[in-house]
């Protein structure tokens, strides 16, 4: 199929073909420590052991790189929501489920993102209150930030503007990991089914079957 660029490229639904199943975008959402990471990077090892083509764009990782230049000023974290957006268009289009962790806290920015990627995107707010994130605090900040040695912090001295109509909430109050993790596991399957999974899936569809086993069996 030839791309806007003239070249001979794959299409997506190609792809989505070989792997077996829909590739998608799930914008999580949320505050510092709601657990964004820790449900994205935990569902994405489930899914990856199930069989299924899935990666995870995250904020802290992509502020080392990409996003280096950025600070936390709103047209900053504007301007990192629309690259996060972008980058989740190029790797959805490469037939992966990707998982994108960014606080993304102004609507505009994630309805921004729900634009620029023409695969399947879902907004999911990863819910808790200020209060237990703070708690929480796994990586000291909600400390720094009382302090005042942070500034422009989300949810004490910059806004964080709550979805209003999420795709769906994965609420991490009063839950483990692993729960938040199955929850959303379950979630990103129901959504990227593609009606007949590879023999490796369906055959083998409980948590914790690895891919390997599943095809020399
Ligand atoms: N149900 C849950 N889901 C996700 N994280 C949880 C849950 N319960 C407690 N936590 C803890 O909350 C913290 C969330 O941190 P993190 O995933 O880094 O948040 P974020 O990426 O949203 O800033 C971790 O220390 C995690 O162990
Ligand atoms: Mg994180």
């Amino acid at each position: 199929m030839a791309s806007e660029f003239g070249a001979m490229a794959l299409s997506r639904s190609e792809r989505e073909r070989a792997n077996g199943h829909r590739s998608a975008v799930f914008w999580l959402t949320g505050l510092s420590g709601a657990g964004k990471t820790t449900v994205a990077s935990g569902a994405e090892q489930l899914l990856y052991t199930m069989g299924y083509q899935v990666c995870v764009l995250d904020g802290d990782h992509l502020r080392k790189g990409l996003n280096a230049d950025l600070g936390f000023d709103d047209a900053d974290r504007h301007e990192s929501m629309r690259r996060a957006g972008h980058m989740a268009e190029a790797f959805a289009n490469t037939g992966m489920i990707v998982l994108v962790a960014l606080i993304s806290p102004f609507d505009r920015g994630r309805q921004y993102a729900r634009q620029a990627v023409s695969a399947d995107f879902y907004e999911v707010y990863v819910a808790t209150t200020l209060d237990l994130c703070e708690a929480r605090d796994p990586k000291g900040l909600y400390r720094k930030a009382r302090a005042g040695e942070i500034h422009g912090f989300t949810g004490i001295s910059s806004p964080y503007e709550v979805p209003v109509a999420p795709d769906t909430s994965i609420d991490t109050r009063g839950r483990t990991p692993s729960q938040s993790i199955d929850e959303f596991v379950q979630y990103v399957r129901s959504k990227v089914e593609l009606g007949r999974l590879p023999r490796y899936i369906s055959a083998n569809n409980a948590r914790g079957v690895g891919r390997r086993d599943a095809i020399e069996q």
